[in-house]
């Protein structure tokens, strides 16, 4: 039984906005107030003792696992050492300095510097304003506009929500801004035309981002940016030649390629950066989850030479650049960032990471492929999504009001496993801690078809 009517409800439903939430459903106490207690490896526990398997870590971002005692001590060993000092007019702390290198250690070759930030959306925020810095220094003022991807998913701030591509972000909140253009998703499982082959379906969408660029003026056209794999746009890895495609029209006019890593940074396709694994070569990377695996906030805009090269002509220009937050390098959030890449070299968990990821697509395409309304699995690393469709052969998708993705993942959530319902379309997405084992993977894959199955037969 859920504990729904006690004081800490109560104080719940009249106190805490929360995030993505259905404001008045929760209000008037018709979904429950979920209240977790602990965890430990890749599982959580609410306050009613009911354990669950996290096979979505979090929101993507427990990568090493719940419990790390090695990453507590650390933050409480920087508390009490030194809690806050600020990062302005050169200030740094031991803590900042040696995540900051360890993070340029791991980053490639033609990356500079980090800008360290809270969340992946004041990354993204802060790449934007440093894009736009960029070409007013170089004298280049109207080449302002960002292109970014339908179901991209970049943040919920003003830019960053902006960026994002998917409905929800929008409504009637008045965006996007301008200055945001939005291209296709290399979403090869829902191509219109169905003959294309993954390289020639990338070669369509890099023909329809450089008919955008020359509509809209490619001096007009600052920055593109995107996840290396499409993240809560439905878990969708690119096809074949995608990114060479991508970045052979960004090189030809002179536009910045932003690789939004704050999914995939630190192992989570079972490669260091999603950068590497798909030989992109970004100008600005954005980190955030798997950097400290959210035992603290923690966010990071990485700069390549060339950006930087002309951002400290502007500062000898102009004076120090005019971007800040009190809590940028928090030193508690950098201790915790330390201890998390150490622990994660240590237990070489982007190998478990990769290994495991292919064991979980492998096992999940054996137990799912057949069935009548699983229209696609996909993944890449340890990311890995189910798509429901209403007819397989046509790939008819189901009416949306019928919310079949989340009729599957509260199916799945009963039998003690969390998967998500991504937010557009029938898809239910697995991105589970880089430290699962195979036997939690059997557990996770076996519950997914028991709830498919309760759903759809
Ligand atoms: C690719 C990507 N970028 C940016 C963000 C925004 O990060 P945050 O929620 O920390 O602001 C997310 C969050 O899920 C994300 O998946």
């Amino acid at each position: 039984m859920l504990r729904n009517d006690d004081q800490l409800a109560q104080w719940d439903r009249d106190s805490f906005f929360h995030a993505s939430t259905h404001l008045a459903q929760h209000a008037r106490g018709e979904t429950p107030t979920r209240v977790i207690s602990t965890a430990s490896g890749v599982h959580i526990e609410d306050r009613n003792g009911v354990r669950l398997l996290d096979a979505f870590a979090g929101l993507y971002c427990v990568n090493a696992g719940y419990g790390r005692t090695e990453v507590a001590d650390a933050i409480a060993k920087q508390a009490h050492e030194l809690a806050y000092y600020h990062s302005y007019v050169g200030h740094g702390t031991e803590a900042s300095i040696t995540l900051a290198k360890m993070i340029m250690d791991r980053a490639p070759d033609h990356m500079s510097k980090v800008y360290f930030g809270l969340s992946g959306s004041d990354a993204n925020e802060t790449n934007i304003k440093l894009i736009w810095y960029y070409n007013n220094i170089l004298g280049r003022p109207q080449k302002k506009k960002i292109i970014s991807r339908w179901r991209g998913y970049h943040g919920s701030g003003l830019m960053t929500g902006s960026l994002t591509g998917l409905a929800l972000f929008h409504n009637k909140f008045d965006l996007p801004l301008q200055y945001v253009l939005h291209t296709d998703a290399p979403y090869y499982f829902r191509r219109e035309n169905r003959d294309l082959t993954e390289a020639q379906f990338s070669a369509h969408c890099a023909a329809e981002l450089e008919a955008l660029i020359l509509r809209e003026g490619a001096d007009t056209i600052a920055a593109f940016i995107g996840e290396p794999v499409l993240g809560t746009g439905g878990i969708v890895p690119p096809p074949a030649g995608y990114w060479a495609a991508i970045q052979e029209v960004l090189n030809r006019y002179d536009i910045l390629l932003v690789a939004d890593e704050v999914v995939t940074g630190f192992g989570r396709l079972g490669s260091m950066f999603g950068s590497d694994h798909y030989d992109m070569k970004p100008d600005f990377i954005a980190i955030a989850k798997g950097l400290t695996s959210a035992y603290a906030p923690l966010s990071g805009s990485i700069i390549s030479d060339r950006v930087w090269k002309v951002l400290e002509q502007g500062t000898d220009e102009n004076g120090p650049i005019g971007h800040g937050w009190t809590y940028s390098a928090h030193p508690i959030c950098a201790a915790a960032g330390v201890a998390n890449l150490k622990l994660i070299d240590d237990l070489n968990l982007i190998e478990n990471a990769r290994e495991a990821g292919a064991y979980l697509n492998a096992t999940m395409k054996a137990a799912l492929s057949d069935h009548a309304h699983v229209g696609d699995i996909r993944g890449e690393g340890l990311l890995c999504a189910v798509e429901f469709v209403e007819d397989k052969s046509s790939t008819t998708l189901f009416d949306p009001s019928r919310k079949i993705g989340p009729q599957v993942s509260a199916e799945m959530l009963k039998r003690g496993v969390i998967a998500r319902a991504m937010p557009q379309g029938d898809i239910i997405g697995f991105a589970p801690p880089f430290c699962i084992s195979k036997a939690e993977v059997d557990t996770v894959v076996g519950v997914a078809v028991d709830a498919v199955k309760a759903v759809m037969g």
